[in-house]
Order: structure tokens, then sequence, then C-alpha cells
């Protein structure tokens, strides 16, 4: 089945602000080769898989726009659309709201709560489980919210390392079963539950030098996974467990603190039914 990706050009893209480490030292600082880099993504995605990318207007004054994975937590026909914490973000939401609402989803906020979409709301993909991070973005109090609104076990998970300050930066759960995972940008509380939720033979815990070139922000669709970068050892335990890995330059967005997976956002997401419910 071909898989729809939400994408937004980088028309407006640039470092105009900074809400980040990443973009700490890059405001103001030109990002040339960002449209190249955009359309080898988007090649590289349809070369790898069969995918539909779908674009979503890019708006003056919302820069990181084409970051769409922030748009919302998408669950079947419900988006909860992200309620961004930062004001430099917050007019992209109705932008976002508009163009899922007019693609057939029914839309909801959270109440009172900063929540910032699939970048901090993450589904295993085979555990009836929704991975949620807070600490910089997100509030802990989405989990219980989205939890309840989903009908799913939602696991809170504290990040407390600033340069990974949305969870899609150091987890990523595959339909293997497989999740990868910068441990140390979680709390050591937050390590357990992940230890007690995964399997040790299930858990691929990534080096520093991987999470730092973003290759927890991958980009899954059928046996492809399209990231910015990653060591020879994580190429090999990812082809091991039957991924074929393709790498693309994305260093203009990660001036901004985004990589491969900020860039897209699946229109077909929700959580896994449990094994007794299958
Ligand atoms: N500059 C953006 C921000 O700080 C980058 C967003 C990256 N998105 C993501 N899903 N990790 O919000």
């Amino acid at each position: 089945m071909k898989t729809r990706l939400l994408m937004c050009p980088p028309t407006n893209y640039e470092v105009a602000y900074d809400i980040n480490p990443w973009m700490t030292p890059n405001v103001g600082i030109a990002t040339p080769e960002a449209r190249r880099q955009w359309d080898r993504l988007v090649e590289v995605l349809q070369c790898a898989a069969d995918v539909e990318i779908q674009c979503v207007e890019p708006r003056p004054g919302a820069p990181d726009m084409v970051f769409t994975a922030n748009a919302a937590l998408i669950s079947d026909k419900l988006a909860i659309v992200s309620s961004f914490r930062h004001p430099q973000r917050r007019a992209e939401q109705r932008h976002f709201r508009s163009w899922l609402a007019r693609g057939g989803f029914a839309t909801a906020f959270l109440q009172q709560t900063f929540f910032e979409g699939a970048g901090d709301a993450l589904f295993d993909r085979r555990r009836p489980l929704l991975y949620v991070g807070y600490g910089w973005r997100t509030e802990r109090n989405a989990a219980g919210q989205i939890g309840e609104t989903l009908g799913v076990r939602a696991l809170p998970l504290l990040l407390v390392d600033e340069r990974f300050y949305h969870l899609d930066t150091c987890l990523c759960p595959l339909a293997s079963g497989h999740v990868l995972a910068f441990m140390d940008a979680f709390s050591p509380h937050s390590q357990k539950l992940l230890r007690r939720s995964i399997e040790p033979e299930y858990l691929i815990e990534v080096s520093i030098e991987d999470a730092l070139t973003f290759a927890c922000n991958a980009i899954e669709v059928d046996d492809a996974l399209v990231l910015a970068g990653a060591t020879r050892r994580l190429r090999d335990l990812l082809n091991a467990v039957g991924y074929r890995v393709f790498a693309t330059e994305l260093s203009d967005f990660h001036r901004a603190g985004g990589s491969a997976k900020c860039l897209t956002l699946k229109l077909e997401d929700g959580p896994a039914l449990s094994e007794a419910a299958a």
C-alpha cells in the first residue's frame, strides 16, 4: 500500500529565531542548500518505497513549517493538532489544522497543554503503546489526555538533553518491533520504563555519534529507512534486521534542529493492535 506523507516545501524556510540549541549559532545564517536537499529527500523517498507526497502550502512568517512532523498526531481519521510551546511556531497551528480538516481528518486540540504532535508522540508499531516525550516542548500531562482520547497506553518519557528536545530526535519505533533509542536523552526513570517495555533484543541503543547525525530521525517506509546519516555499525545492525538504509544530506535542516523524519508526517497512523485484539 502507498504511504502518504505530508511535507512542506522549504520556500520560506530559514533559521529566523532561536528555540533549540541547534538554532542558537545559526540564526540569520544562510541555508542555500535547503531546497536541493529537500528535493533530494523527496526523490530518495520515491525511489526507496511506494510513497505519495502531499504538500501543505508554505506560509510567510512560518519558517519551521517545513517540519510537518510537528503538525499533529494522526490516529486513523483523527488529528490531534499541535499546541506549540513557542510563540514563534504558533501561527503554524491554523495552517496545519485547515490542511488536515480539508484532507478529511477530524481535528482536535489538547486542553491547555503544550503538545508538539508526531515530533513528541510516536506509536510503537508492534506493542499497543504510544511513547510521549515531554520536558522541553510537550508537557507531561499530554500523555494522559492522548491516552484517554485514543484508548491506548501512553508512556510519558522525560527528555533531559536539550539537543534532543523532541522525542523523534532520540527514539524511533520500527515495524519490525525494534526500537532505536539514544538512551542518554532520557531521564534514568524513563530509561527504566523503556527497558521495561522493550525486550533487550529489540532495543537498538544508538551512540552519541549517530544521535548527533539524527540517525533516530529516520523515515520508515516499507522495508526502507531514510535518514541523514548512520555509522557503519548502525547500518549493519539495521540491514541485519531486514532494512534497506538510505542516507541523504540534510545539513541545512540540521541548522534548525530537524532532519528526515521531522520533514514528514505519516497520514496513515495509529496504535498497533494488541496481540489479543489482532
Ligand atoms: N526548529 C524546529 C523547532 O525547534 C525544528 C523542529 C524539528 N521537528 C521535529 N519533529 N523534531 O521546533
